[in-house]
């Protein structure tokens, strides 16, 4: 969201959680025998800018992305909350394509071949077909969207992304009546993605949103991450971001887009469905199975001095996106 004026949603001060739960998660995947090497977490001592700056691109972005991004509507950061530097966005990540430990991303992602970069569109729509990366952006303005996300491991972030209301691309594609969810899937390709010549999570990576919450006006799909393009382990060109979500909803680097009339199955659902639902919205008073969701540790931080604060119910946006949900027992529908 791109928070101009003060709202009930924005980020508050105050504060979160341990790395413990970070190291559970994969001690799922060790016991699932679905990989190898323990996990830990190197301690991010960066000093988060008090501003949005813009970062230098890469070399060599294609001509019509840098103009977009260039040509943005911009935004500020009126929340008052520090945002998380981009060396800790883009160097603290979870692509399992990339390998399991934080750094792997960032260490391992250079391989992503970005272009040429085409997304398939499939199922109940009228415009379906093969879209390269520039037709996708061609109509759209790109804002500045400054969210929190929130990971399902209880850490969290403040990142300024750029990106276009999902909406706005998914009306193109004219979705029929019948459709009610859409899918959202991730580049299967071993030979650049070294995770995946392991089987460490079935592939490719699948996640869904109801078709309610796809078109609402705070999901994105985002192409840039303060100012410049997505790197490519920020799961670049093109990642879905809802930040009323855990983070895991929030497909990278996707190359198909589906309608569906029934809920589609999606990865971490279907690996651990009594751990990660399909709705995933941030609730604090559903706990993960083996850890709390009450408090969330916002990056940066130390491993001695961390940043606990509250988690907040739908992480904060609550006021806009509460109606979705209406009649629903949250507690099941996790
Ligand atoms: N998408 C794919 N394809 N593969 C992944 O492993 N991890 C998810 C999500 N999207 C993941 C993914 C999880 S668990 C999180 S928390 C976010 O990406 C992390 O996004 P970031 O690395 O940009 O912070």
């Amino acid at each position: 969201m791109l928070i101009l004026n003060r709202s009930a949603s924005e980020p508050r001060t105050s504060e979160i959680t341990s790395e413990t739960v970070y190291r559970q998660r994969r001690e799922l995947l060790k016991a699932a025998g679905l990989f190898g090497a323990a996990a830990f977490f190197s301690p991010l001592l960066h000093a988060a800018p008090a501003a949005f700056q813009s970062v230098p691109d890469r070399k060599n972005v294609p001509g019509f992305l840098r103009e977009k991004l260039t040509a943005r509507k911009g935004g500020q950061n009126a929340t008052g909350e520090v945002l998380t530097p981009f060396e800790v966005v883009s160097t603290y990540n979870n692509f399992y394509e990339f390998g399991l430990e934080k750094s792997d991303p960032a260490e391992n992602a250079g391989s992503l071949r970005m272009e040429p970069w085409s997304v398939r569109v499939e199922g109940l729509c009228e415009a379906p077909g093969l879209y390269t990366l520039e037709d996708i952006l061609k109509p759209h303005v790109l804002e500045d969207r400054i969210y929190r996300f929130r990971c399902v491991e209880a850490w969290s972030m403040v990142v300024p992304w750029q990106g276009f209301p999902l909406r706005d691309l998914l009306r193109r594609f004219r979705p029929s009546t019948g459709a009610r969810y859409v899918e959202f899937t991730t580049l299967k390709d071993p030979a650049q993605m070294p995770g995946q010549r392991t089987e460490s999570l079935p592939w490719p990576y699948v996640e869904g949103l109801r078709i309610d919450e796809a078109i609402h006006p705070l999901t994105i799909m985002a192409v840039g991450v303060y100012g410049r393009s997505l790197p490519p382990q920020n799961g670049a060109p093109l990642r879905l971001i809802v930040p009323w979500k855990y983070g895991f909803k929030s497909a990278k680097s996707i190359v198909r887009i589906r309608f569906l009339a029934g809920q589609p199955s999606t990865t971490w659902s279907k690996l651990a469905p009594a751990e990660y639902g399909f709705y995933a919205n941030v609730n604090p008073a559903v706990d993960h199975p083996r850890w709390t969701q009450r408090r969330e540790r916002r990056l940066p931080g130390t491993l001695f001095s961390p940043n606990w604060r509250e988690t907040m119910q739908f992480n904060g946006y609550g006021p806009e996106v509460a109606g979705l949900y209406r009649g629903m027992n949250l507690n099941r529908h996790f």
